[in-house]
Order: C-alpha cells, then sequence, then structure tokens
C-alpha cells in the first residue's frame, strides 16, 4: 500500500468497517484503559452547560464519547457524524439501548458533508485525527469553522507518540507489536491493528493539526494528556 494510499477514505472507511467488532476493546487495551478518561478530559476546556446547545461528535464511531458529552452537556440536541456503516451500525444499538434514540446519527464523509453551516455551539473529535493526511486536515479545519456558529467551541484529541524517548520506545513498540497480538486474540486482524499504529507514528502528536486549525482563523490551544501519550487542542471560533 503506497503512503497516500492509506488517507484514501475509501480505504479508511473499509478499515472501520472491518475493525468494527473488535473495535472497542481494542482502543481500551491500546491506550491501558486511559482512553475512557482521556474521552472525559478533553471535554473539559469546554464549559459545562444545561442550556439546550447543539452539539456534534465527528468520527463518532460507535458512539464511545456519547457518556461524557451527556453527563457535560445534559440538554444538548446532539448529533454524531461517521462514514462508517459498520461503526454506526453498533452506534445505533447504543443510541437505542443507552440514549433513548436521543442523538441523530449521520452518516457522512466529514470531507464532503451535507452539515449547516453557523449551526452547532459545540464540535467535539476524539481519535479520529490520525487517518487524515495534512490536506485533509485543513479541510476539516474549514468545515469545523464553517459548522460552528460564531463563538462556538471545539475540542479534538488523538493518540500520539510522547516525547520523552524511553516512554515512545516503549508505548511505540507495544503499539506496532503488542497490540497486534491482542487485536488477534480478540478476532480482529493484527494487520489491521498494525495500521493503527502506522497511523499514529506518522501523525506524531496533534501539533500540525492545531497549526491548520490556526490557519484557517480559529483560535486554539495545543494540550497533552499522559506525557504525550494523547495530544489535542481546543478553541473557539472567533468573530470575522
Ligand atoms: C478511531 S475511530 C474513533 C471513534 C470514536 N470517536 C472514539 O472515541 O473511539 C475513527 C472513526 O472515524 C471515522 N472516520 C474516519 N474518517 C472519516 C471521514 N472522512 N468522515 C467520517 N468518518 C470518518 C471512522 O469510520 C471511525 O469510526
Amino acid at each position: 500500500m503506497f503512503e497516500e494510499g492509506i488517507y484514501n477514505p475509501d480505504y479508511v472507511k473499509r478499515l472501520f468497517n472491518r475493525m468494527s467488532n473488535s473495535y472497542e476493546r481494542m482502543n481500551y487495551i491500546t491506550s491501558f484503559g486511559f482512553s475512557i478518561r482521556w474521552r472525559t478530559q478533553f471535554l473539559k476546556p469546554l464549559e459545562e452547560s444545561n442550556d439546550e446547545i447543539k452539539v456534534i461528535d465527528l468520527l463518532t464511531g460507535m458512539g464511545e464519547t456519547w457518556g461524557a458529552v451527556k453527563r457535560r452537556f445534559p440538554n444538548s440536541t446532539f448529533t454524531a457524524l461517521d462514514f462508517s456503516y459498520e461503526m454506526l451500525k453498533y452506534a445505533g444499538h447504543r443510541n437505542q439501548s443507552k440514549f433513548n434514540k436521543e442523538i441523530t446519527l449521520i452518516q457522512q464523509d466529514i470531507l464532503s458533508n451535507q452539515l449547516p453551516s453557523n449551526h452547532f455551539d459545540i464540535v467535539i473529535c476524539a481519535f479520529g485525527l490520525k487517518t487524515f493526511n495534512v490536506e485533509q486536515i485543513t479541510v476539516l479545519a474549514n468545515e469545523t469553522k464553517r459548522i460552528l456558529k460564531e463563538g462556538g467551541k471545539f475540542s479534538f484529541i488523538e493518540i500520539s507518540k510522547p516525547s520523552n524517548k524511553i516512554l515512545k520506545l516503549l508505548y511505540g513498540f507495544y503499539l506496532a507489536q503488542v497490540i497486534p497480538i491482542f487485536g488477534k486474540l480478540l478476532l480482529g486482524n493484527p494487520e489491521e491493528y498494525r495500521m493503527l499504529w502506522r497511523y499514529t507514528d506518522k501523525f506524531e502528536n496533534a501539533k500540525i493539526a492545531q497549526r491548520k486549525f490556526d490557519a484557517v482563523g480559529l483560535k486554539t490551544e495545543f494540550i497533552s494528556y499522559f506525557f504525550g501519550c494523547a495530544t489535542g487542542f481546543y478553541g473557539k471560533k472567533i468573530e470575522g
């Protein structure tokens, strides 16, 4: 697979369609269980609100962030977007069993979506940045800006390579070698889980993405979680 081919949306969609039956358990193991805590932490820069605000979770997967979102914004109108039919199938079950079908699920590619402009108070996205190349991140930044209301806020987080050399080696070994074995044990395909490491290896951390969001005129702050094992940025759509 040529390097750029791994960012082809059809390739990414097929990858997640195939991984859907083992993704949630793997995600937990990949981050040593930290991903659950991180999904709560990355919402902290966004002020809690009981108002009927509009929130969208981009690249929602199976709805892993929904519990944390509903705790922070209990009265929000909540939309969740993903382009993988299989991931959304699991999300649909979760919506029915735990969320009283309150969440509006949308199956669209965020890079060519039909979401309304100036509409959302909050845009969030957990662990979805790594499967985009730099040009696609710029499109994502422009789309985030377009769909946010003026004054609207956003927060993104992604698994990253820590800056500490020893931690980086250990984490790299874990993600590249150990995780594919877990993938196999949990009935996933080790090759698919090796791909997650390939994406993380190229992604490094959220700094480039943050710069691209800045470059389209959004105001951002960088944030590191647990010695850089995850990084992200949050911010606001300012006037103009
Ligand atoms: C690593 S999962 C993250 C899922 C979830 N947000 C979480 O916290 O675990 C990334 C998700 O992004 C979706 N995705 C990737 N590229 C996309 C795109 N261009 N448009 C919509 N969804 C996309 C995939 O289908 C997958 O479900």
